[in-house]
C-alpha cells in the first residue's frame, strides 16, 4: 500500500520535476513510478501509481493534491443541484492515461500481477463534499442523514464512476482490483449498512463477472468487518488496529484476508520490525488464504532497505509448512 512513494529516493527525484497530477497522467511516468516498487523491494505485485481522486477530474471536480495535506477541491458538492451537474466518466476516453499506464507496466512486468484501484463512493464522497481532509466528516454525515435523495444521487454516481473506472482497468490488462474506502470507519455500523452498504455491494456485483480478485480496505473498521464482507468482496484488508485472527475467527473461512502490520512499525528499525513480522506470520501460517501486506500506506519516513528486509524476511519465512 502506498508502495510508490516519498519514502523512495527516485520518487522524490521525479517529483522535484513533476507535480503529483503531472505524474499521474503522463504514462511513462506512471509505469516508471508504479514498477519501481517492484524491481527495488521484490514485492509479490505492483499497485498502480495513480489516486483515487484521479477519475473525479473528467466529472467536473476541481481538485488539487497538496503535500503532505491531501486532496483538495475546489468546488466542493452540497446539493441535488451539484450532483446532477456531475458528468458521467467513460474510462477510455476520459482517463486514457491510466490505461496506457497499465498497457506499459505490464507489458514491462511480465508475470507479476497488477493491481487496478479505485477510492470507495463514501471515502470519494468526503472528499467531494467536505472539500479535502476531515475529521469529523460532518458534512458528509450531514448530508447523509438529512439530504437521503441528494445522498443516494451521489453515491449512485460514484458507483457508475468506480464501476466503470475498474472494469476499464481489468481489461487494460490489471489481475486484481482494490477498493479504497480509507474513511469508512469512521461511520457507525447502521450507518455503514444503510448509507454506504448498497452501493459496496453494486460495485462488487458489476465487477463479479469479470472474474478477478476483488479486495475491499478501510481503515478503523474493527466494527463494520462482518458487513463489508456483506457486501461481495473475494479479499478483506484490515489496518493494525484488528488482531489477524480474531477477524478470522469473526468472518469465517469463505473469503481470503490481507494485512495487517502497523505502517510504524517499519519506522522503528529492523529489530523491532523483525518481531513484529514473525508474530504476524505465526499467527497466520495456517490461515487457508492469507496476503502479508501493511495495515495502510508506506509512511514517508520509512527506511526503503528496512522495507526489503520485511519483504525477504517474508518470503524466507511466511510460506504455510504443508506448502513448503
Ligand atoms: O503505491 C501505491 O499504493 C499506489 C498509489 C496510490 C496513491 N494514492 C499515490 C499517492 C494509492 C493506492 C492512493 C490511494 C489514495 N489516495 C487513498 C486510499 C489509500 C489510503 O492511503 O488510505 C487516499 C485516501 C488518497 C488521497 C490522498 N492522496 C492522500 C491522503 C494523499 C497523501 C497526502 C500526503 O502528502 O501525505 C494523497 C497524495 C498521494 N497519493 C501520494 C501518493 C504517493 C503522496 C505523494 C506526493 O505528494 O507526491
Amino acid at each position: 500500500m502506498r508502495q510508490a512513494g516519498r519514502y523512495q529516493p527516485s520518487y522524490r527525484e521525479l517529483r522535484q520535476q513533476h507535480n503529483f497530477m503531472d505524474l499521474a497522467t503522463n504514462p511513462e511516468l506512471c509505469v516508471e513510478v508504479s514498477c519501481r516498487p517492484v524491481e527495488d523491494l521484490g514485492v509479490d505485485a505492483a499497485i498502480l501509481f495513480s489516486d483515487i481522486m484521479v477519475p473525479l477530474a473528467p466529472m467536473g471536480i476541481e481538485f488539487t493534491i497538496k503535500e503532505s495535506v491531501g486532496p483538495v477541491i475546489a468546488n466542493p458538492v452540497a446539493t441535488m443541484h451539484d450532483v446532477l451537474a456531475l458528468a458521467p466518466v467513460t474510462p477510455e476516453r476520459d482517463l486514457p492515461y491510466v490505461l496506457d499506464a497499465i498497457d506499459g507496466i505490464v507489458t514491462r512486468l511480465g508475470p507479476t500481477p497488477l493491481i487496478g484501484f479505485a477510492g470507495g463512493p463514501f471515502t470519494l464522497a468526503s472528499y467531494m463534499v467536505e472539500g479535502g481532509p476531515s475529521k469529523n466528516y460532518l458534512h458528509t454525515k450531514h448530508l447523509m442523514w438529512n439530504e437521503p435523495e441528494t445522498w443516494s444521487a451521489l453515491m449512485d454516481a460514484l458507483v457508475d464512476v468506480v464501476s466503470a473506472h475498474l472494469i476499464a482497468q481489468i481489461k487494460a490488462g490489471a489481475s486484481a482490483v482494490q477498493v479504497f474506502d480509507s474513511w469508512v470507519g469512521s461511520l457507525a455500523p447502521q450507518d455503514y449498512e444503510a448509507g454506504v452498504l448498497p452501493y459496496m455491494a453494486e460495485i462488487f456485483r458489476r465487477l463479479e463477472p469479470l472474474g478477478v480478485p476483488r479486495i475491499y480496505f478501510g481503515v478503523g473498521t474493527g466494527s463494520l468487518l462482518e458487513l463489508m464482507v456483506s457486501a461481495g468482496p473475494d479479499v478483506l484488508g484490515v489496518d493494525w488496529r484488528v488482531p489477524m485472527a480474531a477477524v478470522r475467527g469473526r468472518i469465517g473461512p469463505k473469503i481470503a484476508l490481507q494485512g495487517n502490520l502497523d505502517p510504524v512499525r517499519v519506522t522503528a528499525g529492523y529489530d523491532a520490525v523483525v518481531e513484529s513480522t514473525r508474530n504476524l506470520l505465526a499467527v497466520m501460517r495456517q490461515d487457508p488464504a492469507y496476503i502479508f501486506n501493511l495495515g495502510h500506506g508506506v509512511l514517508p519516513m520509512t527506511d526503503p532497505h528496512v522495507l526489503k528486509q520485511v519483504v525477504d524476511l517474508v518470503h524466507r519465512e511466511g510460506r504455510r509448512r504443508d506448502a513448503l
